[in-house]
C-alpha cells in the first residue's frame, strides 16, 4: 500500500500558494502510484486546534469551532478546484481523532513516558512553545519569528522525549531513506545533537481551552503539535478496531511518504513525531518516511500577511485555470528546494511546454491523420527500420522508463522534463520526415502511415503519463486519440497501444495559449479588422448584384 499524507494546514487563515504546492505535489504522487496499479491511500486535512484559532475566533466574535469550520471550508473548496483526489480527510476536531489522541496519552502515561512539573520561562505566543537560550539570536534576544514573547510560570505535562534521542540518532543514521532529500536528513542529524529538552505536551485550560482535554488531568488540553501529528495514524485507523468508517491500520501503516515543508521537519516531524511513535512501541520498520519540500517564496521573500504578498491560488485558477497552476507548481520546483513564485514563469512554462510543444504535437499529429488518412492509424506488421523511426521508438521507450524512475524518486519536475524532451524529438521527427510532403505523393503512403503511427503512439504515451499532473487534459487528449487510459499501466506501457486500423478523432486544442492583456487586445483588434473587411466585401458584392 502506498500511504501518502501531507501536513495538515492551520485553520487560522486562508490557504495560500505554499499550501497548494504541497497538496498538489502529494496528489501528483498519489495519482502516479494509483496509475501504476498500487493500492494507494492519500490523506490530507486541517489542523484545527490551538491558540491561533482560539485568538482568531475571539477577534471574530465566534466560537473556535465555527471559525475552524469556516476556514476548513475554504481549504476544501480549493482542493476540489485544484482536482485533489484524496481518500481520507483529517480534521483534528473529529471525535474519532480526539478519542485516538486520548487513548495514546493514557497509554503513554501508563508506560511512564509522561510526567508533570512546574516550569518558569519565556514563551512564544505565536509558536505556542516555551523558549530556551538556544532560541535566542546572536544579539541575545528572541528574533521576530517568535512573535510576542512573554514570561510564564506554569505546571504542565511533559513527554520524556530525551529518553528516545539515542534511539532516534541511531535510527536516522542507519536509515538513509527515512528523510528525503538527503541534505534534509543531514540537517536533522545535526538538530538531534542539540535536542536536550523534554517536550511540554499540555496547556492549562485557563490559558487555552481550544484543544483536546488530557484524559487524566481535566485542567489541561493537549499541545497542538502533539495532537496534530497523531492525525497520520488516527485517520489511518490506529486503535480504532471495528470502526468501519476508518481504514484498517495494518493495511496502511507505515506511511510510505509523509509530505511536509522544510519548516516542520525540525523539531516537529523529525524529532517529536518519530520519538512519539517510538514511545508508543512502533519499531524501526514501522517508522514513516518523510519527504521534505522547500518553500515557495515571493521575489526571494517569505510570504506573509505583514508583507502583503500572500498569493491566493483561487486568483491564479481564475486567470490561468487549475491545471495550468498544477503544472506550474510541480514543474517549476525541484522537490526539496525553495523556489520563487512568478506568474510570468507560469505563463511562459504553460505556453512553451504545453500550448506550443505537447499541444501542437497532438494537434498536428491528429490533424494530419484525419486529413490524409481519414483518421485511420495503419501499423505495418514490420516496423520501419530507418534510422529516424528506430531512434524515435527508442526515445519513447527511454522516456517512459525515465519518467517512471523519476516519479518513483519524487523528482516530479525532472519527470516532466523527460516528457518534454521526447516531445522535442517528435517535433524534430516531423521536420525531418515532412509528412505533409509525403501526403502529396501516393506512392509514399506506407511511409506517411508509418510516420503518423509513430507520432500518434508518442501522443498516447505522453498524454497518458501526463495524467498524474493534468488529469483533465490527459483525459481530453486520450479521448481525441480514442484510447481508454484505464487500460494502461506505466509499468507495462510499451510501443503498440495503437493497433492497426485504430481510428482517432479530429483534434480540439487542449492547451489554448494564455494571452497577456496586450495580446488579447491585439487579437481583438485583428478580429475587428477582419470583420470590417468581410462586411465591406459583402457590401461591394451586394452593390455589384444590383
Ligand atoms: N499545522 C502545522 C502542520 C501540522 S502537520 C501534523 C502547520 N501548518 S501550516 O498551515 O503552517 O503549514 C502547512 C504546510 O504548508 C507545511 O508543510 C508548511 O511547510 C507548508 N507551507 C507553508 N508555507 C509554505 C510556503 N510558502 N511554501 C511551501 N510550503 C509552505 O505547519
Amino acid at each position: 500500500m502506498f500511504y501518502i499524507t501531507t501536513a495538515i494546514d492551520y485553520t487560522n487563515g486562508s490557504p495560500h500558494i505554499g499550501h497548494a504546492y504541497e497538496k498538489v505535489l502529494a496528489d501528483v504522487l498519489a495519482r502516479w502510484h494509483r496509475m501504476c496499479g498500487e493500492p494507494t491511500y492519500f490523506l490530507t486535512g486541517v489542523d484545527q486546534h490551538g491558540q491561533k484559532v482560539q485568538q482568531k475566533a475571539e477577534e471574530a466574535g465566534i466560537s473556535p469551532q465555527e471559525y475552524a469550520d469556516m476556514v476548513t471550508a475554504r481549504f476544501i473548496a480549493l482542493w476540489k478546484r485544484l482536482g485533489l483526489q484524496y481518500d481520507g480527510w483529517a480534521a483534528t476536531t473529529d471525535p474519532r481523532h480526539e478519542a485516538c489522541v486520548q487513548k495514546i496519552l493514557t497509554s503513554l502515561r501508563d508506560k511512564g513516558c509522561l510526567y508533570k512539573k512546574a516550569y518558569k520561562g519565556f514563551y512564544s505566543v505565536r509558536q505556542e512553545q516555551f523558549l530556551t537560550d538556544k532560541e535566542r539570536g546572536e544579539d541575545g534576544n528572541f528574533g521576530p519569528e517568535w512573535g510576542q514573547v512573554i514570561e510564564l510560570e506554569e505546571e504542565n505535562w511533559y513527554f520524556n522525549l530525551t529518553a528516545h534521542i539515542p534511539w532516534l540518532k541511531e535510527f536516522v543514521t542507519n536509515h538513509p531513506d527515512c528523510v528525503q532529500p538527503e541534505f534534509r536528513r543531514q540537517d536533522l542529524l545535526m538538530a538531534i545533537e542539540r535536542a536536550t529538552n523534554d517536550l511540554c505536551i499540555s496547556r492549562p485550560k485557563d490559558r487555552l481551552s481550544w484543544g483536546i482535554p488530557l484524559p487524566f488531568d481535566p485542567d489541561f488540553v493537549t499541545y497542538v503539535w502533539f495532537d496534530a501529528l497523531i492525525n497520520y495514524i488516527s485517520f489511518a485507523g490506529y486503535l480504532a478496531e471495528g470502526d468501519e468508517s476508518l481504514p484498517e491500520f495494518s493495511k496502511l501503516w507505515p506511511a510510505a511518504c509523509e509530505v511536509i515543508g522544510k519548516d516542520i521537519l525540525i523539531p516537529a516531524h523529525g524529532i517529536y513525531w518519530l520519538c512519539m511513535l517510538h514511545a508508543m512501541g512502533f519499531t524501526d520498520e514501522e517508522m514513516p518516511r518523510l519527504l521534505v519540500h522547500g518553500w515557495l517564496n515571493i521575489k526571494g521573500e517569505k510570504m506573509s500577511k505583514s508583507l502583503g504578498n500572500i498569493v491566493d491560488p483561487n486568483d491564479l485558477c481564475d486567470v490561468f485555470g487549475a491545471e495550468a497552476v498544477r503544472y506550474y507548481l510541480v514543474r517549476d520546483t525541484k522537490v526539496g528546494y525553495d523556489s520563487d513564485y512568478d506568474p510570468e514563469r507560469l505563463k511562459m512554462i504553460y505556453n512553451t511546454e504545453l500550448a506550443n510543444d505537447v499541444g501542437n504535437l497532438c494537434n498536428r499529429s491528429l490533424n494530419m491523420c484525419v486529413r490524409y488518412l481519414g483518421g485511420v492509424v495503419t501499423v505495418a506488421d514490420t516496423l520501419a527500420e530507418d534510422e529516424l523511426s528506430v531512434s524515435l521508438r527508442k526515445s519513447l521507450a527511454d522516456t517512459v522508463a525515465r519518467f517512471a524512475e523519476r516519479m518513483d524518486n519524487y523528482s516530479t519536475s525532472e519527470a516532466l522534463a523527460a516528457l518534454n524532451e521526447h516531445v522535442g524529438q517528435c517535433n524534430a521527427f516531423i521536420e525531418k520526415t515532412q509528412p505533409f510532403m509525403l501526403a502529396k505523393d501516393e506512392t509514399r503512403l506506407p511511409e506517411l502511415q508509418s510516420v503518423l503511427a509513430h507520432l500518434l503512439e508518442s501522443c498516447v504515451h505522453i498524454g497518458y503519463l501526463l495524467g498524474c499532473v493534468l488529469p483533465e487534459a490527459s483525459e481530453r487528449i486520450l479521448c481525441q486519440l480514442q484510447v481508454d487510459g484505464s487500460t494502461l499501466n506505466p509499468q507495462t506501457l510499451a510501443w503498440g497501444v495503437l493497433k492497426n486500423g485504430h481510428t482517432v478523432q479530429a483534434p480540439t486544442p487542449v492547451f489554448p495559449r494564455i494571452l497577456s492583456e496586450e495580446e488579447k487586445q491585439k487579437m481583438a483588434e485583428k478580429a475587428a479588422k477582419a470583420a470590417a473587411k468581410a462586411a465591406r466585401k459583402a457590401e461591394r458584392a451586394a452593390q455589384e448584384q444590383k
